[in-house]
């Protein structure tokens, strides 16, 4: 299984039996109950719970099925949320945090149900959470996040210790996450959605999209497809739209690796550091592993991501006895404006659905958009469509200050570029490296193979023009305003950009 990418996840190398497969293909004179554009967690689940409830659904994933995010997951279940309790409580009341928890036990729930039905080794396991303090300003704020999550209706107690050997000074435990094996998961989804019929392309990117009377009708390379009803589920939505403005786009690091004193923890663990890090073990085949990670930062603002694996690396030695790193890798998420994820009616689109914003909790959150999505096209309504509403209004003032951070960044990062001519360029870049040069009045976003071959390609982000940014762990040109991600040749890895970096033959510049 691919993902976006250079770096292999732990999941890529354990999938099912099962590889999706385009079962049949489109009828491009029909006209579907719904189109999900997106083959990831959100969509794929979106998809099933459709089609079992008796609709006629078409997936189109751009790539390959969990190609974004969904690969690059830790796969952590959570009813506690990235978003404190506290805070929820105070942004969106008491019911918003009841509502919240209550989301989250719906879709660890539902994961556990589908993988308890499947043939597939999904690996889902019920595991309690360790939140940990190690100074007095954490123990404060843990002692908040444990009373409003009381309050909202989970399970929390203070305990004396962690089985990860965190530096330690008070610590609670919250019953009843989970954790999956997400690689795994995703395939016997894709499969349970071919067996009720449902149908999967892969490689078919949803361009433009129109609305006639009764259904949309939406361009694709291979043709263009009818639908009743679409549904977004695309990490983030593609094209210019507000969703760019609301989420903020940010780099997370995991690392999984094996043991030499076999004393693998039971259960998840998290610090309060920010931004925390976290640790649990996860059985994939017949081996255990250590899941860390953290170390996030907004994407595009760090210069050199392999830097990143180096620290959390030497963080786990230090609380590990590691035997061997055996996968590292990196992937994007959104931050919210303010704090809850949008699922929901696309505001101002008519029989159109989206699902954004999952912080770190996307695993949690695209199962639970599956849930929300499917009631409010099945019943017509959801207890939870207001609090996750894509149209309310909170965000607004928060919204403003994620684009002042989002656009600061390129200036910065252009201090750093290179005023070159081509000669120079050409062997000065080392194998494996890449820049963003002013030549000519152009950015161009060069990279060199290891084998030596240039790629040039516009450093301009189709999106809304801001300049890409080399991810050198990920060998990829990364957007820093509002996450869209391109292959070093300028392919579109994921968006929200709808198209690629164009090409440039430096001879001809
Ligand atoms: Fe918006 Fe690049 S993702 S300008």
């Amino acid at each position: 299984m691919n993902r976006d990418g250079k770096n292999r996840s732990l999941w890529q190398d354990w999938p099912a039996p099962y590889q999706p497969l385009n079962s049949g293909g489109c009828d491009y004179n029909k006209v579907y109950d719904a189109l999900i554009v997106g083959g990831g967690i959100t969509g794929l689940t979106t998809g099933v719970l459709l089609q079992e409830a008796g609709l006629d659904c078409l997936l189109a994933e751009a790539r390959t099925i969990g190609f974004g995010t969904s690969l690059g997951t830790t796969a952590h279940l959570n009813t506690l949320m990235d978003t404190p309790y506290p805070l929820i409580e105070k942004r969106f009341g008491l019911s918003g945090a009841r509502l919240v928890a209550k989301a989250g036990e719906k879709a660890i729930a539902l994961v556990e149900t589908f993988t308890a039905e499947t043939a597939v080794a999904c690996n889902f396991e019920r595991k309690t959470a360790w939140l940990v303090a190690a100074t007095a300003e954490e123990r404060q704020r843990l002692d908040e996040i444990r009373e409003a999550s009381l309050r909202a209706g989970l399970t929390a107690y203070p305990v004396s210790d962690c089985p990860v050997k965190l530096p330690f000074l008070a610590g609670c435990c919250f019953e009843a996450q989970g954790q999956v094996n997400a690689g795994a998961y995703l395939c016997s989804l894709a499969q349970r959605f071919e067996e009720s019929g449902g149908i999967i392309l892969e490689h078919t990117l949803v361009d433009e999209t129109e609305r006639e009377t009764d259904y949309h009708k939406v361009s694709t390379m291979e043709g263009v497809i009818k639908a009743r009803r679409l549904i977004y589920a695309t990490h983030i939505p593609p094209g210019v739209n507000q969703f760019s403005v609301l989420c903020a786009p940010y780099r997370s690091y995991a690392v999984a690796f094996t043991l030499a004193d076999g004393h693998y923890p039971d259960g998840l663990a998290y610090d309060m550091k920010e931004p925390y890090n976290y640790f649990r073990t996860q059985r994939v085949g017949d081996r255990d592993y250590v899941i860390a990670g953290g170390f996030d930062h907004k994407c595009g603002h760090e210069e050199n991501t392999e830097n990143v694996f180096r620290q959390l690396e030497a963080m786990v030695r230090a609380y590990f006895n590691v035997s061997e790193i055996a996968y590292k890798w990196s992937s994007q998420y959104f931050e919210p404006a303010d704090g809850l994820p949008y699922i929901g009616r696309y505001p101002g689109r008519e029989e159109t659905f989206v699902a954004t914003g999952f912080s770190g909790n996307g695993f949690t959150f695209g199962t639970f958009s599956a849930i929300l999505i499917s009631e409010l096209i099945m019943s017509g309504e959801s207890e939870f469509e207001s609090l996750f509403s894509p149209s309310r209004l909170k965000p607004l003032a928060s919204a403003k200050n994620l684009v002042m951070e989002n656009a600061d960044v390129v200036a910065e990062w252009l201090a750093g570029f290179w005023k070159n001519d081509k000669i120079s360029l050409l062997t000065e870049l080392a194998p494996g490296d890449a820049r963003v040069v002013e030549w000519e009045g152009k950015s161009l976003a060069i990279y060199k193979s290891e084998t030596g071959k240039i790629y040039a390609v516009n450093a301009v982000c189709p999106h809304f023009g801001c300049k890409v940014s080399w991810n050198n762990t990920e060998r990829s040109w990364d957007c820093p305003c509002h996450g869209s991600r391109f292959s070093f040749d300028g392919s579109l890895l994921t968006g929200p950009a709808l198209s690629g970096l164009q090409g440039r033959d430096l001879d001809e510049s």
